[in-house]
């Protein structure tokens, strides 16, 4: 197992979870009310395991480590890749304090204030799917194989190392497998 493998992983089950919430966001303008508690859960998921726990396996591990081998060129995509994490850490708090006003209107769409919370919230989840799909793309293709590239397999050894070490203390075991049970539960719901 290489740091690339377990980031491809991780993209994987994160395309996974922006498939399921494009599909909630398709599906929401035909109905009455908005299925808010799986829509509190992808929040999670993005808040938690992508950005404390991905992403801070990239900016905290990956990024210093390329900052200090790479060409100037290599140090602008680094800086690119992380102005990414910060735009993707502004939506998913739109999208909380947007779930927030639609929790207090009962997730029912039956006042104009409520609507406009809905179509805010799908307009915010939309710009979030494509900006990922797009950090996603671009880190497999470009990022994934300059790591491969620019350091020794001990180097990489030493990333799976703190990987391990930076997960265990952000999100924990137990957490981590009630994501992935999360992801298999809402496939189940979304994708049959
Ligand atoms: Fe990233
Ligand atoms: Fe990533």
């Amino acid at each position: 197992m290489k740091p690339s493998d377990e980031i491809i992983a991780e993209h994987e089950a994160v395309l996974k979870v922006l498939d399921i919430l494009g599909i909630i966001c398709d599906e929401s303008s035909e109905l009455p009310q908005m299925p808010l508690a799986h829509i509190e859960y992808i929040i999670d998921f993005f808040s938690i395991f992508v950005d404390k726990c991905h992403h801070g396996k990239e900016e905290d591990i990956l990024f210093p480590e390329l900052y200090i081998v790479g060409t100037p060129r290599q140090k602008n995509f680094v800086g690119f890749l992380i102005k990414e994490h910060q735009k993707a850490r502004v939506l998913v708090q739109e999208m909380l304090e947007t779930i927030k006003v639609m929790k207090g209107a009962d997730g029912l769409l039956t006042t104009p204030a409520s609507e406009a919370a809905a179509d805010k919230l799908i307009a915010v989840s939309r710009s979030y799917i494509n900006l990922m799909r797009f950090h996603i793309n671009n880190e497999n293709q470009n990022l994934l194989p300059l790591i491969e590239k620019l350091f020794s397999r001990a180097k990489q050894d030493e990333f799976l190392t703190l990987f391990e070490q930076l997960e265990s203390e952000r999100i924990g075991n137990g957490l981590h497998q009630n994501f992935h049970n999360m992801i298999n539960k809402l496939s189940l719901i979304y994708f049959s």
